[in-house]
């Protein structure tokens, strides 16, 4: 059924170099400066460039760009000439984000083949070779399609290839450099598009027992991975976590991946995430308008596993776990009914007042398991959980819930580093009374206000311990039925790699 998959964009990086076959793309600063290769093209063209520029009305500011097509003399193809704004102001999400809409205005013809020419004036406040690294991240960012099951050309040449690069040619000033820093860079990259291909999978293919599949893959980077299956899972008591998949003639599975990079013996992060492959709602069932974008609703274990991925393939100085609940919410004459009680691992009974309300019953278990078996230095969750998130936050910003003020800190930070937005949100005692319930110890939906903060209260009930640094990250609105933009072309976003990696860097390896 599936065809060829689209090879990921070939990269390379070279000297600077003014003249090109193809396509070429140049960056101008504010202010219409030039650097050398831009001179170098302007002189040769008696100034056919900056006349142009002109015609355009381009000064090179960021976002914008012309084009100059077939310029006698000095391409064949194309120059695409790209503002880059304040090049000293520039951060290096700028810079990732420059790649990608760059990438975005050089592949919308027919070539197969561009340079970018990644060179300024001013020196980028990372530096020459990071920039070049960092766009090249956002042009593989941005090159990413999911084409696995189109089997009519789309567009695309003979071979069913669509109409995009498939090499870039980086050149830059340092280029062994550029190309040492962007080994890193790739590696996150493909944890995100790892991510986005889990969440654009539909759930006919990836099943929780696919799931735990995909994310034994990871032994090749060298994440060691375990399985847990229903008989396992059962001997935990993950009551709340089976009491979910129940519904499902496809068995729940839990997958644990272990990175050891760091210290022998060092507590590790944990990293958790919600793996329902399709949330119907169960017997709660959800209307059908929109039904078929649950198939996302895996987006927080997408992210732990792309993570995971990242972390392994930079080869990161951490010992760090990441854990999946994989379960699909069916309704089905073994289904749970609204009224079940359930017995979850931690001991604490959970009344299932709405079988809807699933997200928070798997990850009740998972997080109950980690915390008892690798005893985490900290603790982050991601789940598509609420609705409610999506009401007061958009599709701009994740929500972010936690227990402790200097890990909202790092986790704001890495957020202002990589462009992936979150928003502290309250967790309250006086949110428990709205989720206690009469004939147990806990329901699993609290009333008609702030559903997406009663669901991190209950989350936050499976705390084991109150001194444990634990974040829970509500992406219903970030992980899935995105919007298109610089570095990614809609629907799944790999929302949170990027972010959670850069977390790991900065504040745990050393
Ligand atoms: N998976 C959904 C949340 C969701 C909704 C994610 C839309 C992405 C897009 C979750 O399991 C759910 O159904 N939540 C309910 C909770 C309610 C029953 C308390 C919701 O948000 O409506
Ligand atoms: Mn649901
Ligand atoms: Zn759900």
């Amino acid at each position: 059924m599936t065809t060829a998959e689209p090879k990921p964009l070939d990269i390379v990086f070279q000297p600077l170099a003014a003249r090109h076959d193809g396509v070429m793309a140049i960056l101008v600063e504010d202010g219409m400066k030039l650097a050398s290769v831009g001179q170098t093209l302007d002189e040769a063209s008696k100034g056919i460039l900056t006349q142009a520029a002109k015609v355009a009305d381009f000064k090179g500011k960021v976002k914008a760009s012309f084009e100059l097509l077939a310029p006698v003399g000095l391409a064949q193809d194309r120059i695409v000439v790209i503002g880059a704004g304040k090049v000293a102001d520039l951060s290096d999400n700028d810079w990732v984000l420059l790649g990608g809409s760059a990438f975005g205005t050089l592949t919308a013809r027919k070539s197969k083949a561009a340079s970018l020419v990644v060179e300024t004036v001013t020196e980028p406040g990372c530096g020459p070779a990071e920039a070049a690294a960092l766009m090249a991240m956002g042009a593989l960012l941005r090159s990413y399609q999911f084409r696995k099951y189109l089997t009519r050309d789309g567009g695309g040449d003979d071979n069913g290839q669509p109409p995009s690069l498939a090499k870039l040619v980086v050149h830059c000033a340092e280029p062994k450099k550029a190309e040492k820093a962007f080994a890193r860079h790739q590696a996150v990259a493909n944890g995100v598009m790892l991510a986005r291909d889990l969440v654009n999978e539909p759930a006919n293919v990836l099943g929780p027992v696919e799931f735990a599949e995909r994310a034994k893959a990871l032994k090749d980077v060298g994440v060691k991975v375990e399985v847990l299956d229903v008989e396992d899972l059962e001997k935990l008591g993950m009551g709340a976590l089976l009491g979910v998949a129940q519904g499902s003639v496809r068995p729940a599975r839990v997958a644990v991946m272990q990175w050891s990079g760091g210290k022998k013996g060092e507590a590790p992060l944990a990293f958790v995430g919600k793996g329902v492959v399709f949330d119907t709602g169960g017997i709660s069932i959800k209307p059908a308008q929109g039904m078929e974008d649950m198939k996302g609703d895996m987006g927080g274990a997408a992210t732990v596993v792309g993570l995971m991925h990242a972390l392994a393939e930079r080869k990161a100085k951490v010992n760090v776990v990441g854990l999946i609940g994989c379960v699909e919410n069916m309704p089905s004459a073994n289904a749970q009914r609204p009224g079940d009680i359930v017995r979850s691992m931690s001991g604490q009974t959970i009344e299932v007042l709405n079988t809807d309300a699933e997200g928070r019953l798997v990850l009740a278990d998972v997080l109950w398991y980690a915390q008892e078996r690798f005893k985490p230095a900290a603790i982050v969750d991601l789940a598509t959980l609420t609705g409610a998130i999506m009401v007061a936050l958009g599709k701009e910003y994740a929500g972010l819930y936690s227990n402790n003020d200097d890990l909202v800190g790092a986790l704001q930070a890495a957020s202002k580093a990589t462009g992936e937005k979150v928003w502290r949100m309250p967790l309250d005692k006086a949110y428990d009374k709205l989720i206690d319930s009469k004939n147990a110890d806990v329901k699993n939906i609290g009333g008609r206000w702030g559903g997406a903060c009663t669901a991190a209260q209950f989350l936050q009930r499976f705390i084991k311990d109150k001194a444990t640094p634990w974040a829970h990250l509500d992406i219903a609105g970030t992980a899935m039925d995105s919007g298109r933009n610089e570095i990614s072309q809609g629907w799944a976003s790999g929302w949170g790699v990027r972010l959670l990696d850069r977390f790991v860097a900065d504040g745990y390896e050393g």
